[in-house]
């Protein structure tokens, strides 16, 4: 078997399966350990090192889990720095939760800490560090979470894809991650774009069969334009949770927007055709487009029907009462002149340009921090979500779903999720209960954004 169905679940690793065959050493009695490491690995033409992983020549491995049964994981930091490792889209114990300070204290060098949760819906998550963010995420250390769901939904087969950039310079080594021009407007962009850490991969599925095809945007900063070129295909889940409309499959010329944090699953028919190969697309700005990855067709199959799949069971998400909601405004913009953010263990840009509600986060760090707002457990919100500058935020809450209820410029359909992308001066409602107590961060996925300010958190008592 290649290393990479190993890692990454192809065609052979299919539910159970794909848990049977998770390394052994990464099963010791129901404990999985992931040691936060240095790795090296050819990204493009040269090896590069200083890469952070969970192993010393790869990329960080899917982990996969099932609906409703009890993870485990002991988070290992080998670095010299600080990390902590936060599971986004689950919604679990806030003291699982991985935020440095708000749920636990930042896992130093040589230290580890325990992870245990039961993920209470099905779908594809990720992970990554909330504690050196910039830098320990910008060096590779993102990964896709699949929980399986509790009855098995028929594909024969599924690809995960992890999209990320990197910054590299010709001799692809790592380029500063972030510039302070960037930080302070859009990001800053990486220049080498990459599925499961490499350069438009392609990957075999039986002829005529039916793939679930799991697409994870785990970038710091790019907003990915995606689309297929052939195949037959339909969005089943988006964020995590299971699509109860019908949405256009993404073709040339009209792309889906996947922002930072962002999955979309989708039901693809392989072509029947031997050699024939379905395109996961990315319009890159001022650039033709890209394969980002590929899935071909091999042997001979019967040819399946998308129609054949019925559709995903809905996850235990509480439908909020919008009558008795209560309104609550955030917005979010630059800063006027603040403080520096705190410097803890956490790492600082060493800027402040954003905020919410006219106050920048204070920095990763024990002080200078309060709620942003306190939520009563169990009952409804409305959240208003007002972006006050013309660059885009994906806006992301920890611990909860909600669902988008209007914007003041396009039609936004039902999508449960935990992370909502605001256009220029876009104005969006979200819905939500307040079922999971807690502090629960609240940021923009730009990681350059998050940590120059643009970051809150919510109480749930
Ligand atoms: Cu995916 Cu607070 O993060
Ligand atoms: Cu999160
Ligand atoms: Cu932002």
């Amino acid at each position: 078997m290649f290393r990479r169905d190993l890692l990454f679940g192809g065609a052979a690793l299919l539910g159970a399966a794909g848990l049977a065959h998770l390394g052994s050493a990464m099963a010791l009695h129901g404990v999985q350990e992931l040691v936060v490491q240095q790795a090296t690995y050819q990204l493009r033409h040269q090896r590069t090192a200083g890469m952070v992983s969970l192993s010393s020549d790869a990329p960080p491995p899917v982990l996969y889990g099932r609906q409703g049964q009890e993870m485990r994981f002991t988070v290992r930091n080998t670095l010299d720095e600080y990390t902590a490792m936060h599971w986004h889209g689950l919604r679990i114990a806030n003291a699982m939760d991985g935020v440095p300070y708000l749920t636990q204290m930042p896992i130093g060098p040589d230290e580890g800490f325990a992870y245990a949760f039961t993920p209470p819906d099905a779908g594809t998550y990720w992970y990554h560090p909330h504690c050196m963010t910039m830098e320990q995420m910008a060096h590779g250390l993102t990964g896709v979470m699949v929980i399986a769901e509790a009855e098995d939904p028929g594909f024969d087969s599924e690809e995960v894809i992890n999209l990320r950039d990197f910054r590299l310079d010709a001799a692809d080594a790592f380029l500063p991650a972030f510039t302070a021009g960037g930080a302070a407007r859009g990001g800053t962009m990486g220049n080498v774009q990459t599925a499961n850490w490499r350069q438009g991969p392609v990957y075999d599925h039986s002829a005529g069969s039916l793939v679930r095809l799991r697409v994870v945007n785990t970038d710091t900063t790019r907003i990915y334009k995606l689309y297929l070129d052939g195949g037959m295909a339909r969005i089943i889940a988006w964020d995590g949770h299971p699509v109860s409309v019908e949405l256009p499959v993404p073709r040339a010329g009209a792309p889906l927007l996947l922002a930072p944090g962002q999955r979309v699953d989708l039901a693809l028919a392989m072509p029947v055709e031997e050699g024939r190969q379905v395109g996961l697309m990315a319009d890159l700005h001022s650039q033709p487009p890209r394969l980002m990855a590929g899935l071909r067709a091999v042997g001979s199959g019967p040819a399946r029907n998308l129609a054949e799949l019925k559709p995903l069971a809905r996850n235990p998400l509480a439908q909020p009462d919008l009558d008795r909601a209560e309104l609550h405004e955030f917005v979010f913009g630059w800063t006027p002149e603040g403080d520096a953010p705190n410097d803890g263990f956490c790492g600082t840009l060493g800027y402040t340009f954003w905020s919410i509600n006219r106050t920048a986060w204070a920095g990763d760090a024990a002080s200078g921090t309060a709620p942003l707002a306190v939520l009563e457990r169990g009952k409804s919100y409305v959240l208003r979500l007002r972006n006050e500058s013309p660059n885009l935020h994906p806006v992301h809450l920890h611990g909860l779903a909600f669902v988008p209820i209007g914007s003041n410029r396009r039609s936004l359909p039902p999508l449960w999720t935990d992370t909502m992308l605001l256009l220029k001066d876009e104005v969006i409602d979200i819905a939500l209960v307040a079922d999971n107590p807690g502090d629960w961060a609240f940021h923009c996925h730009v990681i350059e954004h998050q940590k120059t300010g643009l970051t809150g958190f919510l109480r749930v008592t």
